[in-house]
C-alpha cells in the first residue's frame, strides 16, 4: 500500500475511514519508511530492527538488484538473527503471524522456528497460479502444517478479483485477540495481510465499492478490518494496554497501475525504487490513553523502529552484541521529541541514497534497465525526471544529486552543486554516511540466485542442477549487461 492511499494522507476518494480515524485518535507519521523497496527484506528488516544489508537479506548476484524469495531461493532469515518474538519471550508474550512471512520457504526459516508461537498464513505471496509441475501453487499453513495452497484450497479468482483470504487473516486476528484476552497474557500480533499487492483481491462484500477499481476494494477491506481489530480491542477494554502500529512493507507498485497500482501521493515512482514513492509509506501509531489525539509527529522513522520500540514497550533492551538500526520512538510519540538520524536506502547491496533532516542526496540512481524498461515494465509511469528517473545506472558517489524534501518531496528539482545550501547539506551528509559504511559489516547474502556458499551448505546435489538453471535465468537478465536477444522475462525478480 501507498503513502497516497489513505484518506488520511489526501487520498481524494478517502475511501479509508477506518484508518483515518486510527490516525485521528493517534499519531501520524508523514515522514516514516520501509527499509527496503522490496517486500522480503523489508519484513526482514522489521523483525529483526536491522537493514537488510546486515541481515543478509540481499543479494550480491548484480549490482544494486533487488531481491526477494520466490520458491527457488534456498536462502532465509539466519538462525543467528534474533526476531522480535524470540525476544518478546523472555517478557512473556505469545506472538501469531497472520499472513506474508516472506523470511524463507525451506524448514528451517519456518516462523515457529523463529520465535512466533502460531502461523496462519504462507511463507510468500499469492503470487499464481502456477501450473504445478515446475513450481507448484504457494502453500498455506497453519502453524507447522500445511493446510493447502493458494488457487486451490484458498481460491482466487483473478478474473473477478475474488478471494476471502483478508476475511480469514481478520477471523484469525480476531480468535487470537480474544484468546489472550481470556489468558490474560502479553501478545504481539504481525498482521501481514496482502490484498493490495497484485493479483490484488478483495471478498465480494467488499468487489465493486471502490471509486477506484479493484485495488481501491482492496484498500477498503483492509481498512474495515483494521476498524474491526481496533473495535475488538476496546470491547475487551485493551485498547488502553494495545499499542498499535499500521504501516507498509514499500511503496506502492506503480509497475502495476492504474488498475492494480495505488497510490504514493506527491512522491517520486514507486515499489523497486529508492525515490520516495518506494520507501516512503503510511503509518499510524494508536494507543489511546498514552498518545494524545490527532497528532503528527515529523520524526524520521523506520519501519525497523518497531522492533526497538516494541522491545521498549514490552520493558526489553534491545541486543547489545550487534548493530540495530532501528530507534525506540516512544520519545518522539510520548514526548514529542525529534531525534536526528539518517535514513539509507538500498538496493541489493548497494547503497542509493541518504535523508538526513530534510536534504536527501543519491548516489546511484536507477529506475530500471532499458531492456526491462522497453518490455513495457515501468516504475515510474508518467513521472520521467530527466537525469533523475534514469535508465542506466548513474553514479553520483563523488557528487550526489541532492533534494529539499520539504519544498520538493517529488525530487524534481535538484539543488545547484555550486550553492551554499548543497555545500551545507553535504558536509553534514558525508560525516553520516562515512560513519554507517566504515561500521557496516555485512550478512551473508541470503538473496542469490546462484551463490555456492549458500548452495553448497543447504542444498542437497540433486537441487544443484535446477539452482544452476535459475542462475543462467538470471544471467541472461542481469541490469547492467542487457542480453543480445529478447529475454524471457521472469516477473518473480521484480515482485
Ligand atoms: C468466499 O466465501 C463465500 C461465502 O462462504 C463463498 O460463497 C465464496 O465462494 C468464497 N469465494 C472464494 C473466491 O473463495
Ligand atoms: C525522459 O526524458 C529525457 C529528457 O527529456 C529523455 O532523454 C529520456 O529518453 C526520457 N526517458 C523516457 C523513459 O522516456
Amino acid at each position: 500500500m501507498g503513502w497516497g492511499d489513505l484518506g488520511v494522507y489526501g487520498e481524494p476518494s478517502r475511501e479509508t475511514p477506518n484508518l483515518d480515524q486510527m490516525a485521528a485518535e493517534g499519531m501520524l507519521f508523514p515522514n516514516f519508511y520501509s527499509a527496503n523497496p522490496l517486500c522480503s527484506p523489508s519484513r526482514a528488516a522489521l523483525l529483526t530492527g536491522r537493514l537488510p544489508i546486515r541481515n543478509g537479506f540481499y543479494t550480491t548476484n548484480a549490482h544494486a538488484r533487488n531481491a526477494y524469495t520466490p520458491q527457488e531461493v534456498v536462502g532465509g532469515i539466519p538462525d543467528s538473527e534474533l526476531l522480535l518474538p524470540e525476544l518478546l519471550k523472555e517478557a512473556g508474550y505469545t506472538s501469531k503471524i497472520v499472513g506474508k512471512w516472506h523470511l524463507g520457504h525451506r524448514p528451517q526459516f519456518h516462523p515457529l522456528k523463529h520465535g512466533f508461537d502460531e502461523w496462519f498464513g504462507s511463507p510468500n505471496c499469492h503470487f499464481g497460479p502456477y501450473d504445478n509441475r515446475a513450481r507448484p501453487n504457494i502453500p498455506v499453513y497453519r502453524d507447522w502444517e500445511m493446510v493447502g495452497r493458494f488457487y486451490e484450497e484458498f481460491p482466487i479468482n483473478l478474473k473477478t478479483g475474488e478471494a476471502n483470504l483478508t476475511q480469514i487473516y481478520l477471523e484469525e486476528a480476531l480468535d487470537f485477540i480474544r484468546r489472550q484476552q481470556a489468558r490474560q497474557r502479553p501478545f504481539f500480533l504481525y498482521w501481514a495481510i496482502d490484498a493490495t499487492h497484485a493479483p490484488v483481491y478483495a471478498s465480494r462484500s467488499f468487489l465493486g465499492t471502490s471509486r477506484r477499481g479493484r485495488y481501491g476494494d482492496a484498500v477498503r477491506e483492509v481498512d474495515a478490518s483494521v476498524g474491526r481489530i481496533l473495535r475488538l480491542l476496546r470491547e475487551l477494554r485493551l485498547g488502553e494496554s494495545t499499542f498499535v502500529f499500521f504501516t507498509s512493507d514499500n511503496g506502492a507498485a506503480l509497475v502495476s497501475a492504474p488498475e492494480q497500482g495505488g497510490s504514493n501521493g506527491p512522491f517520486l515512482c514507486g515499489k523497486q525504487t529508492t525515490f520516495e514513492g518506494g520507501m516512503r509509506v503510511p503509518a499510524i501509531a494508536w494507543w489511546p490513553g498514552h498518545i494524545p489525539a490527532g497528532q503528527v509527529s515529523h520524526q524520521l522513522g523506520s519501519i525497523m523502529d518497531l522492533f526497538s520500540t516494541s522491545l521498549s514497550l514490552a520493558g526489553l533492551k534491545p541486543p547489545r552484541d550487534r548493530a540495530v538500526d532501528g530507534l525506540d520512538l516512544l520519545p518522539a510519540i510520548l514526548q514529542g521529541q525529534l531525534m536526528d538520524r539518517p535514513m539509507f536506502y538500498y538496493r541489493g547491496n548497494t547503497l542509493m541514497a541518504v535523508t538526513l533532516g530534510l536534504y536527501k542526496a543519491h548516489f546511484w540512481t536507477w529506475t530500471n534497465s532499458w531492456e526491462e524498461f522497453k518490455q513495457g515494465i515501468n516504475f515510474c509511469p508518467g513521472q520521467n525526471v530527466s537525469g533523475v528517473t534514469t535508465h542506466t545506472q548513474e553514479e553520483h558517489t563523488k557528487l550526489p544529486l541532492m533534494f529539499h524534501l520539504g519544498r520538493d518531496p517529488g525530487e524534481r528539482y535538484p539543488l545547484s552543486f555550486g550553492s551554499a545550501e548543497y555545500q551545507d547539506a553535504l558536509g553534514r551528509i558525508t560525516p553520516a554516511v562515512q560513519q554507517h559504511q566504515e561500521a557496516l559489516v555485512p550478512g551473508q547474502p541470503q538473496l542469490n540466485v546462484c551463490n555456492q556458499a549458500v548452495m553448497t551448505l543447504q542444498v542437497p546435489k540433486s537441487r544443484k542442477c535446477l539452482a544452476s538453471a535459475n542462475c543462467q535465468a538470471l544471467t541472461a537478465r542481469q541490469h547492467l549487461q542487457p542480453a543480445a536477444g529478447p529475454a524471457r522475462h521472469l516477473p518473480e525478480t521484480w515482485f
